[in-house]
């Protein structure tokens, strides 16, 4: 059983970030910074994780009820005042009990942390009562800056707040990430003193205690900086997302998706692409989307937590969310679907055409201009261009029937609650009332009369009537 015990520290608030929402459920391409943190977390099956919230703390226990990572793994510990850092890592290890070996601190809002540098962090702690992550930025800003004596030994760090001319000209930064021998933080944090200046209690101080008391201290050091980014302001946030976007991008790159301008296109993390599809410029693939191989995604199309089967086009700047689109159906352009749709195999949804929980047989086409919603559209059905289903009295939503093989002209409104028999067929401009029996046509238009010589009549009539202005 591992002895090691982790503390993540997410109660700070978003006060940098001007945000209502808690800082560590802000998203990192479409995934909450918090999931980012616990996942590493995990990654290095630890004894037991201890969260600690404070600002916010409700919507980070309901995310992670969600989630059902809740109980599982994690023991929610609440820093009631946020008094800093070393004060939330002593909220944290009352949580964890009475326990030995090592502690991980981690802080929720450093997301990108690789689990490859936290185990180098546990490989170079070793038996050394403290270990730390550093890395050297060309704009330290904001950060802690790391001291050391003419021999290189690190004996502080000192945050920026604090810091002097000389020691904000320091380009090695702190990053917040602590290995720590559980002994050594118990009584460590009880000598912690609040800061003069900001009243805080820092968790920077366990390195001058370390020095006073003769243990000694560890730092690896990153040579890639970028994973260790904070996310203070909305601009650290807008830079995390981008270097995030650049490995999610590269590892579909890869794994053979194929892309019209890499730097153009944005996925969320967790989104699923088969090999051989093509993204053009612009697109969005975003949420729980998942994209079957030999498919193309033509130019500024969105797609939000929806699963396309293999060989589907959707063709550009077409907008769907949460549908299932089967195989080798054609979508767009400028198609849009609406939840709880389903697109039958080889399928056809042609420009400016709406659907919503509306199931689309295979093979159907429903080519131009047209919304249906609430409608179950047979195999084969075709609906011709202008045709509205009637779904709504103010009130209710009602649905509508349309079976295999029927064709439905142009320009039909169809009154829903009604069905279309197989093989029906509605003839163009009508307005369908009731149920049209399988093989049957139904018309319900008024029929045309010619009034000869009209035209002629009315310009007539007209010149003799003063001009509107
Ligand atoms: C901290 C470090 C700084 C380092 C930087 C790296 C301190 C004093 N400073 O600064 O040296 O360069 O991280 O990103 O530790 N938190 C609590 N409770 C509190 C205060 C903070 O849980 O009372 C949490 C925050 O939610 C956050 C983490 O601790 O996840 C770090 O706190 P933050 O205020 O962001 O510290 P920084 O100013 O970034
Ligand atoms: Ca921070």
């Amino acid at each position: 059983m591992s002895s090691l015990n982790i503390i993540v520290l997410a109660a700070g608030n978003s006060t940098r970030l001007k945000s209502e929402k808690t800082k560590v459920l802000h998203p990192i391409c479409g995934r909450p910074m918090l999931d980012y943190v616990l996942a590493a977390a995990k990654s290095l099956k630890p004894k037991s994780i201890a969260l600690v919230l404070g600002h916010g703390r409700e919507s980070v226990v309901e995310h992670l009820k969600v989630q059902g990572a809740h109980k599982n793994f994690l023991k929610l510990a609440h820093q009631k005042e946020r008094r800093g850092t070393a004060h939330a890592a002593m909220t944290g290890l009352k949580a964890l009990g009475s326990i030995s070996g090592r502690v991980l601190i981690l802080s929720g809002d450093v997301p990108l942390i690789e689990t490859a540098t936290l185990r180098a962090l546990l490989r170079i702690t070793g038996k050394k009562a403290l270990g730390l992550v550093t890395a050297l930025l060309p704009d330290p800003q904001h950060y802690g800056r790391i001291l050391r004596d003419e021999t290189g030994r690190i004996y502080g760090i000192v945050e920026e707040k604090n810091a002097n001319a000389a020691q904000r000209q320091i380009n090695e930064i702190n990053a917040g990430i602590y290995c720590v021998q559980a002994d050594f933080l118990k009584a460590s944090l009880k000598k912690i003193r609040a800061n003069a200046k900001t009243k805080e209690f820092y968790l920077t101080d366990l390195v001058s205690l370390a020095i006073q008391s003769d243990r000694d201290v560890a730092a690896h050091s990153l040579s890639n900086p970028h994973e260790i980014m904070g996310a203070n302001t909305r601009a650290e946030l807008a830079f995390l997302n981008l270097y995030a976007q650049d490995l999610l991008v590269g590892n579909h790159l890869a794994h053979g998706v194929g892309m019209q301008d890499p730097d153009g296109v944005y996925v969320d993390f967790g989104v699923k692409i088969g090999a051989d599809s093509y993204l053009g410029s612009g697109v969005q693939l975003l949420g729980n989307t998942r994209i079957g191989t030999g498919c193309t995604i033509e130019p500024g199309c969105i797609l939000h937590d929806s699963v396309l089967g293999n060989g589907v086009t959707v063709k550009a700047y077409s907008y769907l969310e949460s549908c299932q689109v089967k195989a080798r159906a054609t979508l767009g352009p400028f198609a849009r679907v609406r939840p709880d749709s389903v697109i039958g195999e080889g399928a056809k949804v042609g420009n400016f055409v709406e659907l919503k929980k509306t199931h689309l047989g295979a093979g159907a086409k429903a080519n131009h201009l047209s919304y249906l919603g609430d409608t179950k559209v047979g195999r084969g059905a075709n609906i011709g261009a202008g045709t509205i289903t009637c779904n709504y009295d103010g009130w209710h939503k009602f649905v509508t029937v349309i079976g295999d093989d029927a064709f439905i002209g142009s320009d039909t409104q169809l009154i829903a609650p009604v069905q279309v028999g197989k093989g029906a067929y509605v003839a163009s401009g009508t307005t369908v009332t009731k149920r049209v029996p399988p093989g049957a046509l139904a018309v319900s238009r008024v029929p045309q009369r010619n009034v000869a010589d009209w035209a002629r009549k009315k310009n007539l009539r007209n010149k003799k009537k003063p001009r509107a202005k």
